[in-house]
């Protein structure tokens, strides 16, 4: 099998702060990084998320529309720039049956619960309502099915009984930031 030298082109859609694509991007910058962060995309204007990328000079699109014509535009820009892999980092919109369907490349996301558990929102606070010893984060292929596709990659962290959903969120963000460039690496 030839092996490629290329490394592969991530687009990644996010509607919101962008600390997990911030992670990706300095990860890319490593020597053992197999992606380059190509594209970003944001489905509301002037998040911290969209303006980090555009002051590291990455293709940086903001498609403040109805979900429909987010997907439209979306899915031309991904083959116009040739991406292999789509990566979701606080996207916080549901991708269509369709959108998925035409889709040609792998779709992940970050998804901070240990799925099966948890799919949809407020996960810490759910566990820590459900007395859960461990919470943690996936990686995941993404379907037409919300946070039910493969597991990638998983990562627990411990529940302590002075833990809040805020404490949580931020001991979750940190092992976030460790597995979502190593899922992607994986993949690539
Ligand atoms: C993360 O907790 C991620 O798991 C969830 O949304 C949050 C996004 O954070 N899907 P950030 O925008 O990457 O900082």
């Amino acid at each position: 099998m030839a092996i490629s030298n290329f490394k592969k082109k991530i687009a990644v859609f996010l509607s919101g702060r962008g600390s997990n694509l911030k992670n990706l991007y300095k990860f890319s910058k490593t020597k053992s990084s197999k992606f380059t962060i190509h594209l970003v995309i944001s489905n509301k204007k002037d998040t911290k998320g969209i303006l980090f990328s555009k002051s590291k000079k990455i293709k940086s699109y903001s498609i403040d529309k109805k979900m429909s014509e987010f997907e439209r535009k979306s899915l031309f820009l991904i083959s116009r720039e040739n991406i292999d892999v789509i990566c979701l980092a606080g996207f916080m919109r549901i991708l269509s049956k369709t959108f998925v369907q035409k889709c040609k490349i792998p779709i992940i996301n970050i998804h901070p619960s240990l799925l099966p558990k948890y799919k949809g929102l407020k996960t810490h606070a759910r566990a820590i309502e459900n007395k859960d010893v461990y919470s943690g984060c996936t990686v995941h292929h993404v379907t037409s099915k919300l946070d039910s596709g493969t597991i990638i990659l998983q990562k627990k962290v411990k529940i302590l009984k002075k833990d809040t959903a805020t404490t949580l969120s931020k001991k979750v963000l940190k092992v976030e930031h460790q597995i979502y460039p190593i899922a992607l690496n994986k993949i690539c």
